[in-house]
Order: C-alpha cells, then structure tokens, then sequence
C-alpha cells in the first residue's frame, strides 16, 4: 500500500491525473474507474486541463460505481448529471463508452446483473476511489458482510447525512443506491483512493491500519497488489500523528 501527502488537493489532484494520463497514453483500450462527490472534482478539472493540453479520452471507457436509486439522470443531483457536469461534456469520451448504473428502473436486479456483465466485459485498469466519513468505498457501507456483486444498499445515517448538502434537505437525499460490489475494485490493475480534509483523517487511519474487517469497507484495500491513497495534510492528520508518535517512541526507547 502506498501512502503520497500532499500540501493541498490540488498537487494530490495533478498526481492522480499524471497516473491516469499514463495509463491512457499506454493502454489500447484503457478502462477507467470513475467516482463521484466532492472529492474527485479536483482530478476531474485536472483531467480537463490535460485534455485542452492534448489528451485525449476518444479510445478510454468509464465505469462509475455507482447511483442513487430513483433517480433519473436528467435530476441534477444525480451521478449522471455529476459525471456529465464535471468531466465528460469537457472531454471527447464516447457517450456510449461511459457506464453508470440506472438508479431509476423497475428492475433493479436486472440493472444489477447488466452491470456486473458491462464490468466483466471491461476489466477496470485504474479505478478512483473516495472514502466517506464512515469508511465506505463506492457505496459499500459497513455491515456484517461486504458484496462481491452490483447490488442494492440502504445507504448508512452518515452517508446521507454527509450528502445532504448537495440537497435541499436530508429528506430529499435518496436513502437507496445502486453499487458496484468489492470484486470490480479488487480486481482492478490500480486503485487510487482520494482523500482531502480532516473530516476523513479518521476513517483513512482505519482503512490503512489494523485488520481486513467488514464494518470498514476500505480495510479490504489492504490486500489489493497495487493501491495509493492519494491525501493532503489534512485527510493525513491522525496518520502523521501516529507516525510521529511510533518515532518518537523509537528515538526515547
Ligand atoms: C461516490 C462514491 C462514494 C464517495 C464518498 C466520499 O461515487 O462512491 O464512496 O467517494 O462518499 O464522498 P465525498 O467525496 O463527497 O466526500
């Protein structure tokens, strides 16, 4: 596992975007693992940038992890909307090259399973990861047991709550997504999980530390070959202190 702090999120964002440029620029048909929330917004703008500097995405396929269940992707706060808001009417991505799960059909199962066929047929090479508050990655909340599959999740008090203000109020939060499972994210070539600000300094210090466990989605990271969390000093915060403590231990015996 590999631990980059940077001074701020925009230096953290150039690093992202220079390790998915690579990817794009070596891979024939590159298969990008997107998410959504405040925190890729700073990658998504440096992605734009690259993109005006030369990139091109016309050959990459995006695969979001996940959507709100009930909504339609012409609802502005849908993960559509974002993707479409922040990343993809600025770059030349292929519409019908982008994936999102459908949040708003009948037949959620049947969403559920066209999704994990669309993955099996794109094995992700770079997937970007978020972290929420309570240790959950995509929309895998900490529970008993943790989902190899797409599937349908109420999403946890804290989640919603730290949503809420993209809504008008916590009532208009949707309380049900639909997910990508872990075996999308594990199986991915490279995972680089983003955190900016001291609100995540806790749940990054339990992903990275102590054992695998299900009640902290993002520990199961831990046993995947190639993974970066990607921080600034904030989300860093409780890690450098401990690291400063286990050394200054060290140094007095
Ligand atoms: C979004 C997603 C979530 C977010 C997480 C952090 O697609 O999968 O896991 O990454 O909730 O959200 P922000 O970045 O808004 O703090």
């Amino acid at each position: 596992m590999n631990i980059r702090i940077f001074s701020d999120e925009r230096t953290a964002a150039v690093y992202a975007a220079a390790v998915i440029e690579y990817v794009v620029q070596t891979t024939e048909h590159p298969v990008l693992g997107l998410a959504t929330g405040s925190t890729p917004v700073p990658l998504y703008d440096q992605l734009v940038e690259f993109h005006q500097a030369g990139l091109s995405f016309a050959h990459v396929t995006t695969i979001n992890l996940d959507e709100y269940v009930g909504l339609p992707p012409s609802h502005p706060q849908s993960y559509h909307a974002f993707m479409e808001e922040h990343l993809f009417r600025y770059i030349d991505v292929r519409k019908e090259n982008t994936n999102i799960p459908r949040g708003d059909v009948q037949d959620l199962a049947g969403e559920c399973k066209r999704y994990d066929e669309v993955i099996k047929n794109h094995p992700i090479d770079v997937q970007v990861l978020g972290i929420g508050v309570n240790g959950h990655i995509g929309f895998n909340e900490p529970d008993s047991v943790l989902k190899v599959g797409t599937h349908v999740v109420t999403l946890a008090e804290e989640t919603i709550a730290a949503n809420s203000r993209f809504f008008a109020s916590t009532q208009e939060v949707p309380n049900r997504a639909i997910t990508v499972g872990l075996q999308p994210i594990l199986r991915a070539k490279k995972v680089l999980l983003l955190a900016f600000g001291e609100a995540k300094a806790q749940a990054v210090m339990q992903a990275i530390s102590g054992d695998v466990r299900t009640s902290l989605p993002a520990s199961i990271l831990q046993v995947h070959p190639n993974v970066t969390f990607v921080l600034d000093q904030g989300a860093a915060r409780v890690f450098l202190e401990e690291e400063k403590r286990k050394h200054a231990t060290y140094n007095h015996g």
